[in-house]
């Protein structure tokens, strides 16, 4: 960080100290020379780097002098360095551009019918590798729920031929998008992921937070926090991963998390290591806490696979290129079960059966593979099944899957 340094007149007392020492000057003796030295200063220097500080209330921002957070449109929520400086605190809303870290991007002046709100983020310093968003407040339009078929996906691609899909998980609505240079991009999201957070790498220039609004008149409402990150500070995710959980255990699921997993999702839910843990493991707490494609109600993940329409693994088309569970999963790399075994498949689907063999409902499942992560993965669409009359009660587009919530702990023993 530049530190920037604040010089402070002090009293006039002080100051008239320093024309009284010097009638007593007398250099032969050390202590009084040491003595007249500190005296004899007509300013007080009092220097103090900006550095992220917590206001008196709730919010945080950058320490400055009152005047620098005047100057910077920032406010004042309390005092730092002893009192010789303010927490200055930065908010933008639709159109603005901030250069602090700590700065809040509120719902101030959002559109209220169709429109956009974008905000440009840019480094406080020429030392940023990543940014942080926390999501105090995020509400927006979830994805659509248009069930009927608008395209045939073949091997992944859409085309004439293979299965029948809908634009059911689609943020078609109102959508949540940032810009990341050439780096690695967060997914685009809509929905309610009010508590989450995402990371992103900075770009050089700025990075663009942007807000897509449909015609609807569902309530909107977003706080952002945004954190810059040194390119060697402790808080950095490693490279790739869309969120890092810094609790030795905790849960993480999938934006939207019960109101419908979103498509074209690359979530990499990281976990920070900690000292003496060798692996990591996940489980659900209950079983609707799993629901990825696959049919109603079996549980096909866990090793097991779906065995419906010949699909023998999630995330991978079956031999005729098509899948009609879908294409979307959780991915555990290089699985291990609770014993240390290796597990039969490290991607899991399946219906409201937890993290599951179809025998155990709230399997565990471990993984050494670093860093520690699970990631979720869905494609553009939801299966339809129209080729088929009705539209099958068990097709992924009718049954709205919640996506995924996983708790994790760590473990030193196995
Ligand atoms: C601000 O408060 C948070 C939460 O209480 C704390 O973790 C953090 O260390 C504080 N930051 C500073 C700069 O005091
Ligand atoms: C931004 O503030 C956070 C505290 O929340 C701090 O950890 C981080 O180092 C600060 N970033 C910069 C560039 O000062
Ligand atoms: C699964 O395990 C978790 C954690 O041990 C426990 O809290 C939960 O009640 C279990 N759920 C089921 C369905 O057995």
């Amino acid at each position: 960080m530049s530190s920037k340094y604040l010089c402070l007149l002090l009293s006039a007392g002080i100051l008239l100290k320093p024309f009284s020492a010097e009638k007593r000057n007398d250099n032969s003796d050390p202590e009084t020379n040491d003595r007249r030295g500190k005296q004899f200063s007509f300013f007080q220097v009092i220097q103090f780097p900006n550095e992220a500080c917590n206001g008196t209330g709730t919010g945080s921002g950058t320490c400055y002098t009152g005047q620098e957070c005047t100057t910077r449109n920032g406010a004042s929520i309390g005092p730092c360095a002893n009192g010789f400086g303010v927490c200055c605190a930065f908010s933008i809303s639709c159109g603005g551009t901030s250069a602090e870290n700590l700065t809040v991007f509120t719902d101030a002046n959002i559109p209220t019918g169709m429109g956009d709100c974008t905000v440009r983020i840019c480094p406080a310093n020429d030392n940023i590798c990543q940014l942080r968003l926390d999501f105090d407040r995020f509400q927006i339009s979830g994805p659509s729920t248009i069930t009927t078929s608008v395209t045939q996906i073949q091997n992944g691609q859409a085309g004439a031929l293979g299965t029948e899909n809908s634009e059911v998980s689609q943020c078609n609505m109102d959508r949540f998008e940032v810009s990341s240079g050439s780096g690695v991009r967060p997914p685009i999201i809509c929905g309610l992921n009010t508590g989450q957070h995402v990371f992103v790498d900075a770009d050089s220039v700025c990075n663009a937070l942007s807000f897509q609004f449909g015609p609807t008149t569902t309530m909107r409402t977003f706080q952002i926090r945004v954190t810059q990150y040194a390119c060697d500070s402790p808080n950095l995710a490693p490279s790739g991963c869309t969120q890092f959980f810094t609790n030795p255990s905790g849960t993480v699921q999938t934006f939207n998390f019960g109101n419908g997993h979103l498509a074209d999702q690359n979530q990499v839910m990281c976990v920070r290591q900690t000292q003496n843990s060798c692996r990591i493991c996940w489980t659900t707490a209950m079983a609707i806490d799993f629901d990825v494609s696959g049919s109603a109600t079996s549980g096909i993940g866990g090793g097991v696979g779906p065995t419906l329409s010949g699909v023998t693994s999630c995330c991978a088309p079956n031999t005729a290129g098509n899948n009609l569970q879908g294409l979307d999963c959780l991915s555990l790399p290089l699985a291990e079960n609770a014993a240390g075994t290796a597990n039969a498949r490290s991607r899991f689907c399946g219906r409201k059966a937890g993290l599951s063999s179809v025998a155990v409902i709230n399997l565990t499942i471990c993984s050494r593979s670093s860093p520690f992560r699970a990631v979720f993965r869905s494609n553009g669409f939801e299966v339809t099944d129209s080729v088929v009359t009705p539209v099958l009660a068990t097709s992924e587009s009718t049954n709205k899957d919640n996506g995924v919530k996983l708790i994790y702990f760590q473990d030193s023993v196995n």
